[in-house]
């Protein structure tokens, strides 16, 4: 069996314990077998026997750096036609989201550039953008449809996540969630019922048929979709056996938290604006909430305070939103700098977030996000002596290496025994 030795600082991120929690293991070992963790503790209690055949021939030895389990992005818009960097220099001139959107910019621009894309230019964008994530220690990616709108587009879109989770050159888990119901499409203008008879009658029960998502999810805000069509939309989803998921509360207050309470959804996302009846409806549905810092940043919403969310017992989970208008940026680390600078967390629950909580948000908690025996042996090691120091320097190098299912996907320079103890 692979033993990794010589690790400073294991953080577990067991699901137990509060957001902070992460359970480090100083002077830490792990072993693993296949794709599976087998052992997990202190490197002076690895055992002698009971571990069989620890291969030392293998030599990982983390060199006194931190291991954590791979990160897991669970809130991503991965396949687009086309960026829309222009809004950003209108946003940085003070436009607001509704005032790009009413110049013809915003999710109906890319919705334009996407259907015009072919499943394989998608899939080429898409998978560079996978790689980029995995090499920031992401090894499981949530990714989201909602930019093609009629059901051609959004069957597209959901085949190319299909060939990237079963694409060889690609490892590590994507999970797929239907958004038709992201925006009504112009061809719909003037008979939404029209589009959420089209989302019902046509589009769910096709992508359920071919298993092409796991969870279905809906943009509640004025210009998007309402509570009642949501939940119309999201109770034909758990007919068909999707899960639902919601974009919520990202503008205003519009009492997303309480319908992701009443329909059962893992997760509700973004949450700028929610009140404090949400929350505690969010609580009592054991709703997990999903911070998305960088669309904060960028559209310059106040951000979410974590602490509301702690404090009453739900769990919040950190995730990039990466899209190409709101949160251009596929980079899941800096979205866990900017959780503790912006929603007033701290970086072990910053981690807890990525991790453990993000894993619950994919409804995948028992199977990646933790470290400790039983769980995928998704792992990552970063040159830095602790997280703490990691998300203040926020530096994508300090990545090392990544394994997913016992693999090492993307090895950094060799480290010796011994070296980096004091880097
Ligand atoms: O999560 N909030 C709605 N949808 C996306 C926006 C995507 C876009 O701007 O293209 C989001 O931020
Ligand atoms: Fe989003």
């Amino acid at each position: 069996m692979p033993v990794m030795r010589n690790i400073g600082t294991l953080y577990q991120c067991l699901d137990e314990g509060g957001q902070g929690d992460v359970q480090p293991i100083d002077d830490a070992a792990l072993v693993w077998y296949g794709e599976r963790i087998t052992w997990v503790g202190k490197e002076t209690d690895l055992p002698t026997d009971g571990v069989d055949g620890l291969d030392d021939g293998e030599a990982h030895n983390a060199g006194g750096y931190i291991v954590m389990p791979g990160l897991i992005d669970c809130h991503t818009h991965l396949a687009f036609g086309g960026w829309r960097e222009d809004e950003f220099a209108m946003r940085c001139k003070g436009a607001s989201y509704l005032d790009i959107a009413k110049q013809g910019g915003g999710i109906m621009k890319t919705v334009g550039q996407t259907r015009e894309a072919s499943e394989d230019e998608l899939f080429d964008h898409a998978s560079i953008h996978r790689w980029f994530m995995r090499c920031f220690g992401v090894t499981t990616v949530e990714c989201k449809s909602g930019y093609g709108l009629t059901v051609a587009d959004e069957l597209k879109l959901l085949r190319v996540y299909k060939q990237l989770a079963e694409s060889e050159d690609q490892p590590g888990r994507i999970v797929a969630t239907l958004l038709g119901a992201h925006v009504v499409p112009p061809e719909f203008k003037g008979n939404r019922t029209g589009y959420l008879d089209l989302l019902c009658e046509e589009l769910v029960p096709r992508v359920a048929e071919e298993g092409l998502a796991r969870f279905n999810d809906v943009f509640v805000e004025q210009g998007a979709f309402t509570p009642d069509e949501a939940r119309r939309v999201l109770e034909c989803g758990v007919r068909h056996g999707l899960t639902p998921k919601l974009h919520v509360d990202q503008l205003r207050d519009g009492g997303g938290a309480e319908l992701a309470a009443e329909v059962g959804a893992v997760s509700a996302d973004h949450l700028e604006y929610t009140s404090d009846n949400g929350i505690a409806a969010m609580a009592e549905a054991g709703v997990v909430a999903v911070t998305l810092p960088m669309a904060s940043l960028m559209l310059r919403q106040p951000p979410l305070d974590a602490r509301r969310f702690i404090d009453a017992g739900v769990p919040v989970a950190v995730a990039t939103d990466f899209n190409p208008g709101s949160a251009p940026c596929h980079y899941l680390p800096w979205s866990m700098s900017l959780a503790c600078m912006m929603n007033y967390m701290t970086p072990c629950e910053a981690l807890k977030g990525a991790t453990t909580y993000a894993a619950k948000a994919l409804a995948l908690d028992g199977q990646v996000g933790s470290l400790k025996p039983g769980m995928r042996a998704d792992f990552i090691r970063c040159f830095i002596p602790s997280v703490e120091l990691w998300f203040v320097q926020m530096a994508p190098s300090y990545i090392g290496d990544v394994y997913i299912a016992g693999k090492q996907m993307l090895r950094s320079r060799g480290m010796k025994e011994g070296e980096g103890r004091d880097a």
